[in-house]
């Protein structure tokens, strides 16, 4: 079985960008840990972080040719983004939304998810345990089907 891990705008600073809310782990440890799940769980992963729209709903239709299903932060875009939510729902790939906060709890803004409503679930506010918690839920889900 194969997913595709996405991370969106501005989470390669994770590690310096404010740690207060986000935590110290980078997103190299976020993916080594990802990884060494993944081998443990065993299945494939691929991850890609794009800080561009455009490039993210690309990855979300290449996925498509290959993948199971998506584990996507998709960070600020998620309270934005149409495009994104209509290439998950295009797609029709079982997608599990993570952030590292929990958006619900922080400025009104962020209460809203664009993408919330076409994923299969939501893992919110554990740090960089919410990808950990995000890929073992898909693979759940996916077992499941
Ligand atoms: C985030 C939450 C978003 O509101 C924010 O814009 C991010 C990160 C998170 O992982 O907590 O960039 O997705």
């Amino acid at each position: 079985m194969r997913v595709l891990v996405l991370h969106g705008p501005n989470l390669n600073l994770l590690g310096t960008r404010e740690p207060e809310i986000y935590g110290k782990t980078t997103l190299a440890e976020i993916d080594a840990r990802l990884a060494s799940l993944a081998k443990e769980l065993a299945v494939e992963i691929r991850i890609h972080q794009s800080s561009h729209e455009g490039q993210l709903v690309d990855h979300i239709h290449d996925a498509a040719r290959w993948a199971a299903g998506i584990v996507l932060n998709a960070a600020a875009y998620t309270h934005t983004s149409i495009a994104i939510r209509d290439a998950i729902k295009g797609v029709g790939l079982p997608t599990v939304e993570v952030h590292l906060s929990h958006p619900q709890a922080r400025e009104e803004f962020r209460h809203v998810s664009l993408i919330a409503p076409v994923c299969v679930g939501t893992v919110s506010g554990f740090g960089a345990d919410s990808y950990t918690l995000g890929l073992r839920a898909l693979l759940g889900y996916l077992r499941r089907a």
